[in-house]
């Protein structure tokens, strides 16, 4: 009957866990989407996202709707129908970006890669040769579904040397891993705002190079998406700040403030911390007889995936009672991989010894 739900110890896939400081910034009063503030709040905003992304594109912001909006406006943006796209697909991510990219009625070239691995650069050079014009080439850099790191830098410089663009998703690895758009060559990228961020769900922060802009400018057919036009956006972001729609002003009170979080604790202390939690979350996995799922070498720090015990006959139910007993949400397996791995993460206000503490204790409780 509309009762809000007790609190969550966040170590799922997503969202992670909130400080309080960025819950009573959420609380404040909403003010105008016009408000001479608002403005002033989105420059100090906007300026850490850049920081965040390594970029210094002007075009970044934080759009409205989730990581999967993001998504979304990246390719109703850049591709229109008939163009030629090539996409990594190593996890379920990678499946949406190719879904999108079909219904925008592009051609798209897959590249496989095993489920749990990365997709070696090699794959991507293979399918770009012999291709004629080449929109865009796309990636997952966090793979939440397998817990995979895939490097960018070899695949931009790929999808360049094909005058292609390259966009990746980034809604995982932002916050809590270097994601370094501008020296990696990525054109454009997107995010969500309740993993590494720390903020609820309910932004995409997107970047888009000048290269990316150039697309944009030289389209020959309007963004079939109204919403997520980039161009609109932007009227209403720079310059004139023409009211496009009401953007969710608390949403922004609320990432500001998480932003303002990142660079207290500085960016390398950041990723440090995300590394050492998931490496004593994995210690004592080992020490359960848990192992991981995910390619070493390339395993995220964020999102821990590792295989579902063989003693384990209903891994929902485990599930079930370390969420109704001890108040953690862990999240199961994605797709092909459900019923097959658990993904623990350590995101953002998330990521602390304490929760790893507890979440170690749970699973031998209840294990
Ligand atoms: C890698 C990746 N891409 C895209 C998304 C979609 O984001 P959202 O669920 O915020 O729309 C997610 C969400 O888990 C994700 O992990």
């Amino acid at each position: 009957m509309g009762t809000i739900p007790s609190p969550r110890i966040l170590l799922g896939p997503g969202p992670s866990s909130v400080t309080p400081r960025v819950l009573e910034a959420l609380g404040r009063a909403p003010i105008g989407y016009l408000d001479p503030e608002l403005f002033t709040l989105l420059d100090g905003l906007r300026a850490n996202l850049r920081t965040l992304f390594g970029t210094q594109n002007p075009f970044t912001i934080p759009l409205t709707g989730t990581g999967m909006a993001g998504m979304e406006a990246c390719l109703v943006n850049l591709i229109e129908a008939g163009d030629t796209v090539v996409i990594g697909v190593n996890g379920f991510f990678g499946g949406r970006l190719v879904e999108i990219a079909k219904r925008v009625g592009a051609e798209v070239v897959r590249v496989e890669g095993e489920w749990g691995r990365i997709i070696e650069p090699e794959a991507f050079a293979k399918a770009l040769k012999g291709l004629g014009k080449v929109k865009l080439v796309a990636t997952v850099h966090a793979e939440t579904s397998t817990g995979v790191r895939t490097p960018l830098e070899e695949i931009a410089k790929l999808a360049h040397e094909h005058d292609a663009l390259f966009v990746a998703d980034m809604v995982t690895s932002l916050g809590g891993l270097p994601v370094d758009v501008d020296r990696a060559g990525v054109d454009a990228a997107y995010s969500g705002t309740q993993k590494c961020v720390g903020a609820p769900p309910g932004l995409s922060p997107i970047t888009a190079s000048a290269r990316a802009w150039e697309v944009v400018q030289n389209r020959k057919t309007p963004v079939p998406n109204w919403y997520l036009d980039w161009k609109l956006l932007q009227g209403y972001y720079d310059g004139a700040h023409v009211y496009h729609h009401t953007v969710p002003v608390n949403m922004f009170f609320a990432l500001s403030e998480a932003l303002t979080e990142i660079m207290e604790e500085g960016l390398e202390a950041r990723f440090a911390r995300h590394r050492a939690v998931s490496e004593r979350l994995m210690l004592g996995l080992t020490e359960l007889g848990i192992r991981p799922f995910s390619q070493e070498g390339y395993r995220l720090p964020m999102l821990n995936a590792i295989h579902i015990p063989e003693s384990v006959t209903d891994e929902v139910a485990v599930r079930k009672r370390l969420l109704m007993e001890f108040g953690l949400e862990i999240g199961g397996g994605l797709g092909d991989l459900k019923g097959k791995i658990w993904r623990i993460g350590t995101m953002g206000a998330s990521a602390t010894d304490r929760n790893v503490l507890l979440v170690l204790a749970a699973l031998r409780a209840v294990l």
